[in-house]
């Protein structure tokens, strides 16, 4: 395991009043089916209440409702009941509000909207090559699963995943696929958009032990052989008693085979080893009769569920309390979803505010003087490139303004925005602009740009500084640069860029280029003379 919660912009993509820590994220989910049983218990949670108790990740836990309702539905009438079962369940085996944050997915819409987006860019192939798609297609008899949203199924966990930008993911072997289409949705998006909003997490397997039902089958709500976690000890005693011993020791004296047996089975996974060693001899040497051993896994089984099922007895006194905080946990999951949301919104053209750059002119002294470019606290955000990309915007829509409009040549799409910063621009009279920013990134002051190598008429280089929102543009005519841009290129190969610094030496602005000098630009600052 390797933590990557320092990759990326996660950093910068939060507030500082936000809930979250930089550890890393842990999210998982669980369909309400009602009472969880002993598989649920041993192949899920076993191993969340672990990964919480280690205090060392922020876990995100919930109740994946609208998965339910891709199955089923048809009859919805239990899903509240049976999303309240759960929530019990899980506290009485100790997932704790207090550490982690639990929660019911449908209260937190955002997952909805992530998933709607990731809709648009996820070929339909992806999906259907999923291999539970066609599987339970086939095998869930009694539900027409040819719907919109059960193909919709895997995607919606991937936006359940991505929201909380998790690094790692808590399920069973089943659900690997489903991690990685997460995986490859995160790619896609990341690719596509330039971005580095979503980390590609990894699946952290439940190591399961396989735990039988009363028929010998793996233990599946779907084939009716469950025992269930808070069962009574009469049920269980029952239900175990009436397990099959596949076959073996027909006659008492018959002596049997622990490993072929799945009441050996649940002995291996329930029982402590003094008597796992007893059985294991009184089987084989036929020592007592199978009710014995029976009745023996049942208390074991029992010694484990015994505390889980006091405390849902008292936790169901107060079922509305369990409630209150499932609501609570959603309010927190909100908060943190709406975190990416905002910056994933800015990608696709639906943030929500109208958000217009507030532009002041901003001077201080004789030395500072540009434009503050306040309001726009979504900058950030943003990854490099697509700050860039907006920073530039802003800068020929609302600064510039001067009667000039400049035509983009060329058409990207809007989907290659690293070649799209490379575009040169052209002014009314046709002569080629090319504009780049670069945020602040040195403490000295000094903003570096790295240009292609072509000339150009004009040179537009926008200096922004990060912390204080000023920004500073230079339009610079070609008589400042040709000569050294020239001596700069003989002396480098044909594709090399050209290394451009802008700093303050006094009251003057000097522009390096490459090692071929300096040149005074203090008179283009804001200067658009050139771009007439
Ligand atoms: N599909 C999972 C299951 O059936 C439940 C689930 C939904 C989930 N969303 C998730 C699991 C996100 C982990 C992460 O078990």
């Amino acid at each position: 395991m390797h933590p990557r919660h320092d990759k990326g912009n996660r950093q910068e993509a939060m507030p500082e009043t936000a809930i979250s820590t930089s550890r890393p994220r842990v999210v998982s989910g669980m369909r309400p089916t009602g009472k969880l049983h002993l598989g649920n218990y041993m192949g899920a949670l076993v191993n969340w209440v672990k990964l919480q108790d280690q205090n060392r990740y922020e876990c995100y836990f919930f109740i994946a409702d609208w998965h339910a309702l891709t199955t089923d539905y048809a009859d919805p009438s239990r899903l509240k009941l049976n999303t309240l079962d759960v929530a019990l369940d899980w506290l009485a085996a100790g997932l704790d509000p207090e550490k982690s944050t639990i929660f019911i997915q449908s209260h937190v819409p955002q997952h909805a909207e992530l998933h709607l987006l990731f809709s648009m860019v996820t070929p339909l192939g992806w999906l259907e090559g999923v291999p539970t798609y066609k599987d339970q297609q086939e095998n869930i008899r009694g539900k027409d699963l040819s719907t919109y949203g059960f193909l919709g199924y895997p995607l919606l966990q991937a936006a359940d995943i991505l929201i909380y930008q998790a690094d790692y993911v808590p399920v069973g072997q089943d659900q690997v696929a489903h991690v990685e289409l997460t995986r490859e949705v995160a790619r896609r998006f990341n690719s596509m958009y330039r971005s580095s909003v979503f980390p590609e997490p990894d699946a952290l397997l439940t190591p399961s032990p396989k735990l039988p039902g009363t028929d010998g089958r793996k233990m599946s709500k779907s084939y009716g052989n469950t025992i269930g976690l808070t069962e009574d000890e009469v049920t269980v005693a029952r239900k175990v008693a009436a397990m099959s011993t596949n076959g073996q020791r027909i006659r008492q004296s018959d002596s049997g085979e622990p490993d072929l047996c799945p009441v050996g089975d649940l002995h291996k996974i329930f029982s402590c080893q003094e008597l796992l060693a007893e059985i294991d001899e009184g089987c084989r040497g036929a020592l007592f009769p199978c009710s014995e051993c029976k009745l023996k896994a049942s208390l074991s089984i029992l010694e484990l569920t015994g505390p889980i099922i006091d405390r849902r007895r008292e936790l169901e006194k107060d079922k509305s309390r369990v409630w209150d905080m499932l609501c609570e946990g959603s309010k927190r999951a909100t908060a943190r979803a709406e975190i990416t949301m905002e910056s994933t919104r800015e990608f696709f053209g639906t943030s929500r505010e109208f958000r217009e750059v507030d532009l002041s002119r901003y001077s201080a002294g004789e030395s500072k003087s540009g434009y503050l470019l306040t309001g726009n606290a979504s900058f950030f955000p943003l990854s490099q490139v697509n700050r860039a990309l907006k920073v530039r915007k802003v800068w020929i829509e609302l600064v510039m303004n001067r009667g000039v409009s400049l035509s983009q040549i060329g058409n990207f799409g809007g989907f290659m925005p690293e070649r799209e910063l490379e575009e040169p621009f052209l002014t009314p009279s046709k002569k080629r602009v090319f504009i780049s920013t670069q945020s602040y990134t040195g403490d000295d002051g000094i903003f570096t740009f790295r240009v292609p190598p072509r000339s150009y008429e004009v040179w537009v280089l926008l200096c922004w500084e990060k912390e204080t929102l000023i920004l500073q543009d230079f339009v610079i005519p070609q008589k400042y640069f040709s000569a050294q841009f020239s001596q700069v290129k003989r002396g480098q190969g044909k594709d090399e860029r050209v290394q451009v610094s802008l700093r303050e030496d006094g009251h003057r602005r000097m522009m390096d280029i490459g090692t071929a000098g300096s040149v005074d630009v203090t008179e283009q600052l804001s200067n658009y003379e050139s771009l007439i």
